[in-house]
């Protein structure tokens, strides 16, 4: 059995990552407080893989209970951490929150996987620690801009801290991943994006204009210099980006016994689309016309990002498969089905 620890697992990337865990042949895992997920995404889960997942109700920042969770369930083969505060909004509100949570979280789970000799590690980390790249598409080395948000911060020192980690000589080997924009749902639209409250993020935002929930969606910004005057960005299919963290995982697997890393991918499809076409693909996958205006901009907002998706190709061979009509089309069937049944 190829066990896998997955904090966050009932949350957006993490749900959609043990489905592609389960198909791959490992044995997922899930840890989550559920404080911004549903512990009913759990039971959806399970049928989607045909099987039970063990879950366990407990908080990242609680050192002992991690690692309660990694001695009961004994050879475990790796962790993937996804647990963490993701508004940005909010982490202006409250950086202490931010800082508390994303870091100690990640604190206390090396910690218990050095306690406990577990030691694959993959790491949710963002395109946000890029901000507005010099030259496009930003590769892997591109230079770490100073944050917009404590949030973005807190994936900054994120990555520091594991690089510090290794570096000390810690028996760890670990993957970063840095997510482009993370779309989509799964296909039997059973598990999704459930935002908290009113969506800061684009493709929920559209998707519940669509169905009513919200009256109309504004662009934030038209007057960039970008194609159509709307920002870029690289959506990815939450489903292709949960295989990345199979790729990684298997590529951490072919390390074991060498030398302590902390290898950074950037996951994304490797092409850039405007705010404008995003709302076009919408509205070709699902036939209806999506009320929207044109607003300010949003303080904070990168104006273009996409990325260099090479080194994953060749070195995790993983690449993104699905476009972003496939992504509009499953999101859109996921926010139809919450509304005819919701959880
Ligand atoms: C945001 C975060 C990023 C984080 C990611 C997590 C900011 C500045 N960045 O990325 O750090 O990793 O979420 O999911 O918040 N848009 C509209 N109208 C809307 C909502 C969005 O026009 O109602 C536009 C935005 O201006 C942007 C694009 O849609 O150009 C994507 O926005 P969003 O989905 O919030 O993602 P990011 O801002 O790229």
């Amino acid at each position: 059995m190829k066990k896998v620890i997955v904090t966050g697992g009932a949350g957006f990337i993490g749900s959609h990552t043990i489905v592609q865990l389960h198909a791959a042949g490992y044995s997922p895992i899930v840890v989550d407080t559920f404080v911004n997920s549903d512990r009913r995404i759990i039971g959806r889960l399970e049928r989607i893989v045909g099987q039970k997942i063990p879950t366990y109700e407990v908080d990242c920042c609680d050192r002992d209970a991690v690692e309660g969770v990694l001695q009961r369930e004994a050879d475990v083969l790796g962790v993937i951490h996804f647990a963490a505060h993701k508004a940005v909004g909010a982490s202006v509100k409250n950086p202490l929150d931010y800082f508390r949570n994303n870091l100690g979280s990640l604190g206390s789970v090396l910690e218990a996987m050095l306690g406990s000799g577990v030691k694959l590690f993959v790491f949710s980390s963002s395109c946000t620690v890029y901000g507005q790249p010099d030259t496009l598409p930003v590769t892997e080395t591109s230079p770490i801009k100073a944050a917009e948000s404590p949030y973005g911060r807190t994936k900054q020192m994120c990555e520091d801290i594991i690089n510090d980690v290794v570096a000390s000589g810690a028996d760890l080997r670990a993957v970063t991943l840095r997510y482009f924009n993370p779309v989509g749902a799964h296909p039997s639209a059973l598990i999704g994006e459930l935002p908290l409250g009113t969506p800061e993020n684009l493709v929920p935002y559209i998707t519940q204009t669509a169905v009513g929930l919200r009256e109309r969606l504004t662009v934030f910004g038209n007057d960039y210099p970008t194609s159509d005057g709307t920002c870029v960005r690289d959506y990815i299919h939450v489903l292709d980006l949960a295989s990345a963290h199979v790729r990684a995982l298997a590529w951490l697997q072919a390390r074991t016994g060498a030398p302590p890393v902390n290898e950074v991918f950037n996951v994304g499809t490797g092409r850039g689309t405007s705010v404008l076409e995003a709302i076009t693909a919408f509205e070709k996958v699902s036939g209806t016309k999506l009320n929207y205006t044109m607003g300010s901009r949003r303080p904070g907002d990168v104006i273009e990002t996409y990325a260099d998706v090479t080194k994953a190709q060749e070195q995790l061979q993983w690449r993104a498969k699905l476009s972003i009509e496939d992504a509009m089309a499953d999101a859109y069937r996921w926010q139809l089905a919450l509304e005819a049944n919701p959880l």
